[in-house]
């Protein structure tokens, strides 16, 4: 079975951080750090997140948290009171939703699917009711790798910033943007959205470390407080082990390991694109971001009305698997049932395999 399920890139440790984990526990770290992570630590993400950015962050506008995952909670959780309504741009990825229904809220789904996977302004616009709160922006987008261009991103911001609403910006995976294509943090592209803007990102996916739990969240500082006392009541502190090994990674600098991911991506999708080239009733993936194709299956499926026996991309991801082979996200567990994700972040001798029988699948699928 080949299996192109993985929210991750199946990669070696990075030296830095395996030093890193290895210098702490040499070094007998076992105790608690504060809540919301060593000072040390927030203070080298205070500095990355200001070069990411071109504006300065400090320390205590940032809190770590075990994932990015935490972090999303930990915003739904401060920001959300029960009945407030959350913007999300469907497809999307499933916790988002998921986040804003535990914390009380009500997630409202913008369509972006006739839009390339972007949503229309007009339709975030007319999406807004007394009760919305905040938009959720996720770019590069998973599952669509859609990235947001300067001119909508600009045009989310003002819209939060005349409707006063909050913007959750996720950008996990905002190290990988393919050729033609640039990742924009929001708080670049309108510097006056800083003020009602969460950024939430981690390193699970940037640098393949997804089992070590370290992310974070970056805002104004009384935010940064609420969720001080919420975590202090979940989870306390991330792994401090984990903890000194991000720190480590951080400030030995250089950027070698990251780029090798990257090109190793690149490459991954190229093989994958070319693969998928031979779809004869799929629209080939864009694939502008991230390490997801995300096809559009609409071509093959029967919709509802037709004879009553309709059909979703969850028929065609069961039979991938039972006569390819071949494991896939369906689209339905994105909001979008004509959708498919295959993730080529697996080793690349698999993937070419894999994609080459669901190309064959797809292609005699009746
Ligand atoms: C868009 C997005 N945000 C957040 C996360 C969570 O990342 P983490 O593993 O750091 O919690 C994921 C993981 O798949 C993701 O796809």
């Amino acid at each position: 079975m080949i299996d192109l399920t993985a929210g991750e890139i199946c990669s070696e440790l990075a030296p830095t951080i395996r030093d890193g984990a290895i210098d702490a526990i040499n070094n007998g770290v076992n105790r608690y750090t504060d809540t919301v992570g060593m000072v040390e630590l927030r203070e080298a993400l205070a500095r990355k997140i200001s070069l990411d950015t071109g504006r300065i962050w400090k320390a205590e506008e940032v809190a770590v948290t075990s994932g990015a995952k935490q972090a999303l909670f930990n915003a739904a959780m401060v920001l959300l009171n029960p009945g407030d309504e959350v913007i999300i741009p469907a497809p999307y990825w499933t916790t988002f939703p998921a986040q804003v229904l535990l914390a009380g809220g009500t997630p409202i789904f913008v369509d972006s699917r006739s839009n390339g996977y972007v949503p229309r302004i007009e339709h975030i616009k007319g999406a807004i009711t007394e009760r919305t709160r905040a938009i959720v922006v996720n770019t590069p987008s998973n599952p669509t790798g859609t990235v947001y261009d300067f001119q909508t991103l600009m045009a989310i911001a003002q819209i939060a910033i005349n409707r006063n609403l909050w913007i959750i910006f996720d950008e996990c995976y905002g190290d990988f943007v393919h050729r033609g294509h640039t990742h924009h943090p929001i708080v670049s592209v309108a510097p006056e959205i800083r003020t009602r803007a969460l950024i939430v990102n981690s390193f699970s996916k940037s640098l393949a470390l997804t089992g070590w739990r370290i992310g974070y969240l970056a805002g104004p500082k009384e935010v940064i407080n609420a969720v001080k006392a919420l975590q202090s009541h979940t989870t306390s502190n991330p792994n401090v082990i984990a903890q000194h090994a991000v720190l480590a990674h951080l400030q030995r600098g250089g950027s070698d390991y990251e780029s090798k991911l990257r090109s190793r991506l690149t490459s991954a999708r190229r093989v994958g694109l070319d693969v998928l080239s031979s779809l004869t009733r799929v629209p080939v993936a864009r694939a502008q971001g991230g390490f997801y194709f995300y096809l559009d299956l609409s071509h093959l499926l029967r919709p509802a009305s037709e004879d009553g026996a309709s059909t979703t991309a969850d028929d065609i991801v069961t039979g991938l698997l039972a006569e390819a082979g071949v494991a896939a996200v369906s689209g339905t567990a994105f909001g979008d049932p004509v959708g498919l994700r295959l993730s080529y972040g697996i080793p690349p001798e698999k993937l070419a395999t894999g994609l080459a029988r669901l190309v064959e699948f797809l292609n005699a699928w009746k």
